[in-house]
């Protein structure tokens, strides 16, 4: 009896071996505790803050040793520590690249170093390092239709003639930077009325949003729209608004992506108008995928992760559970 299942233990093992080194990929046996790595690329918003915590919450009943870092912004760092995770024998490695190119041989050492990675929210450039390949899978939102769903709920919701847009971008060269600019600019400037007048980085980050919306305020005092990569810029603009007179969500709509809490009581209040939802609450669905695949299955190459939109019809039944 105990053969027969030490037989079948051994074949489902081989089997497992061979569908993933049939793909390339480093295979993960199936096991009581997994020393993980997790690389977080900075803290500085709510939302960073809230995707480690799922982690560290995830650790104990996924039977994670969980090694987590923080690159403090620096894609640089988060390469050297995932270099230092992997010198620590880490079982697998999840991964958020800061941006999409330079994060590419972080994840290809890796690989080499017989370690399955998961990419966790955001992507690298599909160019360079392809899921299936060169990393397990993707695990995330679909930023382009996040974009999308921000132009759309403007183009039903502006009430002007004209709507003179500034766009605030994320991180340049990230990939929710690209693919949230792309989603919402061709979907908006399909329709007359829009024009985007200016379109710079805010890095994600609330300060620097509300320092570059002063700048663009002064120099395009006519906008009505502010469209915002993320909910820390969002709240930023608000601020530069405010402090230059204007009365966001009278005169001018703020549009973004995420769904914080602070966005979500804005939009209570009245100063926002939508915020598309961008969930970090990423260790569940890490754990769920790890498991999946040391139990042998091939993973598709995308996890997709399905998101809401929060306006002032629901804004009010959500913010108890916004971080
Ligand atoms: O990758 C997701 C984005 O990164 C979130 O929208 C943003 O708040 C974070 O920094």
């Amino acid at each position: 009896m105990k053969r027969t299942l030490l037989l079948a233990t051994a074949i489902a093992l081989g089997a497992m071996t061979s569908m993933a080194a049939a793909a390339g990929l480093p295979p993960l046996e199936e096991k009581e505790r997994y020393k993980v790595g997790f690389s977080q690329m900075e803290s500085n918003n709510p939302w960073r803050i809230a995707e480690t915590k799922s982690f560290h919450d995830t650790a104990e009943s996924c039977g994670w040793d969980l090694i987590a870092t923080d690159a403090a912004g620096s894609a640089a760092k988060q390469v050297a520590d995932v270099d230092s995770m992997i010198a620590q024998g880490i079982d697998v490695l999840f991964l958020p690249p800061r941006e999409e190119k330079p994060l590419i041989p972080a994840v290809k050492k890796a690989k080499a170093a017989g370690i399955p990675t998961f990419l966790v929210d955001r992507s690298v450039d599909p160019n360079a390092a392809k899921a299936g390949e060169d990393y397990v899978s993707f695990l995330g939102s679909d930023f382009i239709d996040q974009g999308k769903r921000v132009a759309e709920w403007t183009i039903e919701n502006f009430k002007g003639d004209k709507g003179v847009i500034v766009e605030l971008e994320g991180t340049t060269g990230s990939s929710p930077a690209n693919d949230r600019k792309k989603g919402f600019d061709d979907r908006i400037l399909q329709d007359e009325r829009f024009e985007i007048v200016a379109s710079q980085t805010g890095d994600f980050a609330r300060d620097l949003g509300r320092q570059v919306m002063e700048t663009l305020l002064q120099a395009h005092p006519d906008v009505n729209i502010v469209y915002a990569h993320n909910d820390e810029m969002a709240i930023g603009a608000i601020q530069a608004l405010e402090l230059a007179g204007r009365k966001p969500g009278e005169d001018v709509l703020v549009v973004s992506i995420d769904g914080t809490r602070d966005a979500l009581q804005a939009i209570i209040d009245g100063k926002m108008g939508v915020t598309v939802e961008s969930s970090p609450f990423f260790g569940p669905l890490a754990c769920a995928t790890m498991k999946r695949y040391a139990a042998g299955e091939t993973i598709e190459p995308w996890v997709q992760v399905e998101d809401r939109i929060f306006t002032p019809e629901n804004a009010a039944d959500h913010i108890d559970e916004a971080y």
